[in-house]
């Protein structure tokens, strides 16, 4: 047996020995100012330019769903002139910063704490460069599908609801089925603020598994919604079919 100063000298050094890795290790945050073009519209944000490994990071990059939600609003900007919009899973915020061009409030949502600081980041920037729609009220606030804390904190401040709820490419794997029911809770909440008519979910939808296309039909059924394909909107989108689906409550 060694004497105790040897014990203690012994824990030490294997003390040293243990490297500690925090969290933000295993985080790519490589995030490069990347330019997309919708029409005439130009918007420069900050993301990724491939996945994570990490499921629960995608949002850290653009998808294919907001590459159509944002074409299909920039050809009819019309429907977002002076609304007040609520985006849901808004990733880097490519939706709800091009939304804000033409709207008088844009909240973008999303529940992972990576995916909303840079969310806040190009809000930042995005402020900084003063769109042609400065006056737009434009801010991030978490919201996890399904969690009424969440949900009750934003419409505190919201109480009248909005005119508009987006998605873009909210649900994409099929081991995240379990969440589709949840994100539907919190749309048909939303949607339930105004009378029927008066607020509207628009969602592109990109198809990935047979599976989930015929979930969100279903699920869209049971929280008593009328989901209808937006005509001339199903199209390829990398490689994959995608459609812009309009929900209101029946
Ligand atoms: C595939 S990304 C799409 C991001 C962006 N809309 C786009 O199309 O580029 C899905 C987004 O939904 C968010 N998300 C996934 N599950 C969620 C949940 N249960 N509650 C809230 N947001 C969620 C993710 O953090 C991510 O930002």
């Amino acid at each position: 047996m060694g004497s105790e100063s040897e014990q203690g000298r012994k824990a030490n050094e294997e003390e040293e020995d243990i490297v500690c890795l925090d969290e933000s290790f295993f985080i790519n945050d490589d995030y490069q100012l990347t330019t997309f073009t919708f029409g005439s519209n130009v918007i420069e944000l900050y993301c990724l330019q491939s996945a994570s490994t990490d499921f629960d990071l995608t949002g850290q990059l653009v998808w294919p769903g907001a590459m159509l939600m944002n074409g299909y609003l920039s050809e009819n900007a019309e429907i977002l002139q002076g609304c007040s919009v609520l985006e849901l899973g808004s990733g880097v915020g490519i939706t709800g910063v091009l939304c804000s061009k033409f709207c008088r409030k844009v909240i973008l949502t999303d529940h992972n704490d990576e995916v909303l600081k840079i969310l806040n980041k190009n809000i930042d920037l995005y402020e900084h460069s003063s769109g042609p729609n400065p006056s737009a009220e434009l801010e991030a606030a978490k919201l996890e599908w399904g969690n009424s804390d969440h949900l009750g904190e934003i419409l505190k401040k919201h109480k009248d609801g909005f005119d508009l709820i987006l998605g873009a490419d909210i649900y994409i794997l099929i081991f995240q089925q379990s969440s589709v029911p949840l994100l539907f809770d919190s749309a048909e909440q939303l949607l339930r603020i105004r009378e029927p008519g008066n607020c509207k979910f628009i969602l592109a939808y990109v198809s990935r598994a047979k599976q989930m296309d015929s979930a969100i039909l279903r699920e869209g059924a049971q929280h008593g919604m009328l989901m209808n394909e937006v005509p001339g909107t199903r199209c390829t989108v990398g490689n994959l079919e995608g459609v812009i689906f309009e929900i209101a409550l029946k």
